[in-house]
């Protein structure tokens, strides 16, 4: 996959991020290849070269809708709470695919203790200049493959998230900036593998997303299922 850091603005940042990933750094915009990083106004944008029309991807944990799905969590209202176990207690938990950070992010507003992990360079790169700017600071983030970090880790945790991508089947169209992430990361293959690592390792549970409609992660069918309107969480008690 070609990926080009944008050298228009924000040199200096510019200039450290592309030698931080090992990408090429351009002047002006690029015509060919797959997506481009680019700083505008202090934020960092993805863009898709092959897809113009898809919008600029920035991620902001400081809009209203992220704030508004922050005060939510706060009150355990949120499936996701409620499926960690997080109503009561504050559980330890690793997010093993941590992607843009939303789902961490509402566990860090119920005040869990968060790690997380994410594989791909540049989702890390977008979460990293978003938690920067919103002063996010009560998560340990781990820049690799969660099945290697939990194979040498000695920390434990007591919930093991999983959410990653689904192989997508939807009629309607999801937003643009959706089909941008999907073009750049694909699909989890792996994450049959994934659940057996994160199984072994967790003390409590393991809490996995899927599409409400989605056969079961590994074919193993959870003991409780909480249900939205378009997404289910999957939870497997030790
Ligand atoms: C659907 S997204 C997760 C979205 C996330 N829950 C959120 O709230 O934004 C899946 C992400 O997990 C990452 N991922 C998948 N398997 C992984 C693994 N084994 N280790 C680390 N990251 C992984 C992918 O790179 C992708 O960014």
């Amino acid at each position: 996959m070609d990926i080009f850091v944008v050298n228009k603005e924000e040199k200096e940042k510019a200039d450290a991020l592309a030698t931080s990933l090992a990408l090429p750094i351009k002047e002006n915009l690029p015509e060919k290849g797959d997506f481009f990083l680019f700083y505008h106004n202090q934020k960092l944008y993805l863009q898709s070269i092959r897809h113009p029309e898809f919008k600029a991807f920035c991620l902001d944990f400081l809009s209203p809708e992220m704030l508004r799905k922050k005060a939510t969590a706060a009150t355990s209202k949120d499936l996701l709470i409620k499926a960690v176990g997080a109503v009561k207690k504050r559980p330890k938990i690793l997010d093993c695919t941590l992607g843009l950070g939303v789902d961490s992010f509402l566990l860090m507003a119920r005040n869990c203790e968060v790690w997380a992990c994410e594989r791909n360079k540049i989702l890390s790169a977008l979460w990293r200049d978003a938690a920067a700017r919103a002063n996010l600071q009560n998560i340990r983030f781990i820049d690799e493959d969660a099945k290697l970090f939990l194979k040498n880790t000695k920390e434990n945790f007591d919930i093991l998230y999983l959410d990653p991508m689904y192989p997508e089947k939807r009629k309607t169209a999801p937003k643009k900036e959706m089909l941008l992430l999907r073009e750049l990361l694909g699909g989890d293959d792996d994450a049959d593998k994934l659940f057996s690592c994160a199984w072994e390792k967790a003390r409590e549970r393991v809490v996995v997303k899927r599409p409400i409609h989605a056969e079961y992660l590994a074919g193993e069918k959870p003991v409780i299922q909480y249900r939205g309107k378009s997404i289910r969480y999957d939870v497997y008690l030790k």
